[in-house]
């Protein structure tokens, strides 16, 4: 939201005030005087008006989780533990998901309070490259190679995926980088080629790479570059 807006909805306060105040030097946001009413806050912005704390701003809270299969990707499920009951944290029930795996993926899973920044973290056209190790049923044949770097065309969404990088590591393994995330799109990428995927795990996504120490079930908070890496 913008600040003006936040100021104007203020009780007794109105656009022509919040203006006034902004113009007057004694709105702080994060303890810097702040005089541009367009300049973006949020639920975790610290705003007063000179000594007058007129909101808090909430902690922000990011944490890297080693997803283990078996695990649904939600915050709620009817059968499956969901990866919040892996966490230990007060008001875990205000986190959300950056991204989802599915039941039978294990790896890296980013949970946070901060809306904004899972947006950029998951936008599907974000160009920051997912990394998944991949185990198939049968031999991988080279062709997929081109054929995942061309793009594939999907017709539910109606549209062609991304050029992705295949690096085939052994005959039925290999590393494959996304710049995007479509649904069950590994699963599919493969599916076009015959071949099913019997292991799938997320090694990183954009520059945050799952933490070795992290056994499954794990999980740790970010790091501030971790953070500002998206
Ligand atoms: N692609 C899939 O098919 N499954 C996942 O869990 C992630 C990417």
């Amino acid at each position: 939201m913008r600040l003006d807006r936040f100021l104007s909805n203020l009780p007794h306060c109105n656009r022509q005030a919040a203006r006034q105040l902004l113009a007057s030097g004694r709105v702080r946001v994060d303890g810097l005087i702040q005089c541009d009413g367009r300049s973006e806050v949020s639920q975790f912005s610290r705003i007063q008006l000179e000594d007058e704390l007129l909101q808090a701003g909430k902690a922000a809270r990011y944490f890297m989780l080693h997803k283990p299969i078996g695990v649904v990707s939600a915050t709620e499920h009817p059968e499956h533990r969901t990866v919040l009951d892996l966490l230990a944290e007060p008001d875990k029930q205000e986190l959300h998901l950056a991204g989802r795996l599915d039941l039978n993926t294990s790896g890296l899973l980013l949970l946070t309070n901060d809306g904004q920044w899972s947006r950029r973290a998951t936008a599907p056209t974000g160009q920051q490259p997912k990394v998944y190790r991949v185990e198939t049923q049968d031999q991988i044949d080279p062709a997929c190679i081109e054929v995942f770097a061309r793009g594939l065309y999907f017709r539910y969404e109606d549209l062609t995926t991304r050029p992705a990088i295949l690096e085939i590591l052994a005959p039925r393994q290999a590393r494959l980088t996304l710049f995007e995330g479509r649904y069950h799109q590994v699963k599919r990428m493969f599916g076009h080629f015959h071949n099913q995927v019997i292991g799938l795990h997320r090694v990183s996504m954009g520059a945050i790479q799952l933490d070795k120490r992290l056994c499954p079930g794990q999980y740790r908070a970010l790091t501030d570059a971790e953070i500002a890496s998206f």
